[in-house]
């Protein structure tokens, strides 16, 4: 099945494009968070919108990847890439509902110093977790296309 009509790269690049953008929303948030002068409700809700932008991003993002955008041609042509790419897809409910759970604990109306703490701990949690989750993304992709062209024999 094999065809050297390649769109690998277009879809490494498209793929690489979209997690650099999130990899930027979430450097934003992380920032917002990393200011640990005493937090207003302002500062609580300014937060907690960013972290519903990103939510939406997430969520338009992981649909993509589900209905086959990026990953679909590496897996009909390599076969063997499906079993990690299907478990990989498996991560998104789990990394939503991660996300929801912070966005929800900032809506209970608590501005605490803690409050704020947490929610930093909480992002960055959620955020290595993203971060793996992605670069996995990435190599079954890389893995397909260098495989394509015989770098990895
Ligand atoms: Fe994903
Ligand atoms: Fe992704």
């Amino acid at each position: 099945m094999a065809s050297i009509n390649r769109s690998d790269p277009i879809i490494l690049g498209h793929l690489l494009a979209e997690h650099r953008e999130l990899f930027l929303r979430m450097q934003a948030a992380r920032s917002t968070l990393a200011d640990l002068r005493p937090p207003t409700a302002r500062r609580f809700a300014d937060l907690r919108a960013g972290l519903e932008e990103l939510r939406e991003h997430l969520r338009a993002h992981f649909a993509q990847e589900e209905q086959g955008g990026f990953m679909e041609e590496s897996i009909a042509r390599m076969p063997r890439l499906a079993p990690a790419a299907a478990a990989i897809m498996r991560q998104h409910p789990a990394l939503l509902a991660e996300l929801d759970a912070l966005i929800e604990r900032l809506s209970g109306g608590d501005i605490s110093d803690e409050a704020w703490a947490r929610a930093g701990r909480d992002f960055e949690h959620f955020s290595a977790t993203m971060s793996a989750h992605e670069r996995s993304e990435n190599a079954v992709v890389q893995e397909g296309y260098n495989e394509d062209l015989g770098l990895l024999d």
